[in-house]
């Protein structure tokens, strides 16, 4: 299979020879804009959401929705899209919040995760009245009640629930094992104490239980357990539940080595997991909710940089620096994430050497791509990284004072900037004088 493939779907090879995503040569939107930059492709994302979609409709029998996981990447644009195509949005925090709320989202499909949401993302969550707040802990619990009897209001939750079942994907990623900070753990009581209270209390709705395994995960069995054990849990506290959410966490592919995309095994043995449960137990069918977020968006953007200095080291690497790395993508130092590249003004030019992709941040765990196989680069090209589009920019920082990229959008006739760069001047907190400084 071609590298291409890892790229956007409406990537294609210009009449330049240059590397160009829906008909924008990629080259001329680097020198336009400037690099770091990170562009998106709206048809791939239309894309991956037409096919889960699809996907759930062919495989589970009642309703069910796509909630994206904001966390992957949000912005205020963005976000405006997702809500005309009729996603919902999982969010974490009073700004993800806000987000959802400007940009059109109806409260209905929206619901609220974390492990330590403050009294004030509580009380956003409560007002707007969302599709459900996500109890993850039972200090959590007793926090929520407290308000919402304040507010005399009833609100409905979901409970986080923790299978404590390890899947194989990289430990800072994983989430439902039994050492995990999030949720309400089945093997301690936890969840059952959850349940039962929460049922008994006049201020909550429990409209359904959530679970979520971890990212990058590739095989659909450890959804199928949990999915049995969330199931198993509700039927023994004689508790029905009127929404199931399995989470998200589908793997994407970063590299050829990667396994192949099988989303449809994913959502066939979640769908089937619920209906047998549903069965056996003689309930209705829930409402699935999946949670996508890496899947839905990382293979949508490529993040282009612009090639620097140049060195081989004693130990006989030849290193490229280029003109970003861990400040926008911190995922390669947190999870040792793998990627590969190409160079946009020729892409098909045969690789002659085993490079090392560095960041121009003061950090030795500052590498963007441990190994690939390039031609021999020249100051000033441009390499692009496919499969950017998840966990790089909404967990980018201005380490080293760095201005966070610009973003586009494009379409075949448009090119929309989500995001402009940020600009020193513009960093507030950077010149800001405090008070006592005479
Ligand atoms: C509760 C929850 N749901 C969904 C997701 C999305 O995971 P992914 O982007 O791997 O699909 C996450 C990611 O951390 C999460 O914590």
């Amino acid at each position: 299979m071609d590298e291409l493939s890892l790229f956007p779907v409406s990537t294609s090879i210009n009449q330049n020879g240059h590397l160009a995503i829906a008909g924008h040569d990629l080259v001329e939107l680097a020198s336009k804009f400037g690099t770091p930059l990170y562009v998106y492709d709206s048809a791939t994302v239309e894309t991956q959401i037409q096919r889960l979609n699809h996907l759930l409709k062919r495989y589970y029998p009642a309703e069910a929705i796509l909630a994206y996981a904001s966390k992957a990447y949000l912005s205020y644009q963005f976000a405006q899209k997702l809500a005309r195509w009729g996603v919902g949005l999982d969010v974490v925090s009073l700004g993800e919040i806000h987000i959802a709320q400007k940009a059109g989202f109806a409260p209905s499909v929206v619901h609220l995760h974390g492990n330590n949401k403050s009294p004030a993302e509580l009380q956003a969550a409560i007002e707007w009245g969302i599709q459900a707040i996500v109890v993850d802990n039972l200090d959590e619990l007793e926090l929520l009640e407290q308000l919402a009897s304040r507010r005399q209001t009833k609100v409905r939750i979901w409970l986080r629930i923790t299978p404590d079942l390890s899947v194989n994907t990289h430990p800072h990623i994983q989430t439902a094992h039994m050492d995990s900070k999030f949720g309400l753990h089945i093997q301690n009581g936890e969840a059952e104490e959850a349940l039962q209270r929460s049922l008994s209390s006049p201020w909550f709705e429990v409209s359904g239980l959530h679970t979520h395994l971890g990212s990058q995960i590739f095989d659909s069995e450890p959804y199928r357990m949990a999915i049995e054990m969330l199931c198993e849990f509700a039927a023994r506290n004689n508790y029905i539940p009127a929404e199931i959410s399995p989470g998200g966490g589908w793997g994407v592919r970063y590299t050829l080595n990667d396994p192949d995309d099988d989303a449809e095994a994913w959502v066939r043995t979640v769908s089937g997991a619920v209906q047998e449960a549903a069965i056996h137990y003689d309930w209705p069918y829930p409402r699935l909710v999946l949670e996508p977020g890496r899947w839905l968006i990382a293979r949508a953007a490529v993040a282009l940089y612009q090639v620097g200095n140049q060195k081989t080291t004693p130990a006989g690497t030849h290193l490229v620096a280029v003109d970003g790395g861990l400040a926008d993508n911190p995922r390669v130092a947190l999870y040792q994430a793998q990627y590969t590249a190409k160079v946009a003004e020729h892409p098909n030019a045969p690789p002659v050497q085993p490079t090392r992709i560095v960041g121009k941040f003061c950090e030795s765990g500052d590498v963007l791509i441990s190994q690939v196989n390039l031609p021999k680069l020249i100051r000033g090209e441009h390499l692009a990284v496919p499969a950017s589009g998840a966990y790089q920019l909404s967990m980018a920082s201005n380490y080293n004072y760095a201005a966070r990229p610009t973003v586009l959008w494009v379409e075949n006739d448009s090119v929309q900037v989500l995001q402009s760069r940020e600009q020193v001047e513009q960093l507030g907190w950077l010149v800001h004088k405090p008070e006592n400084d005479k």
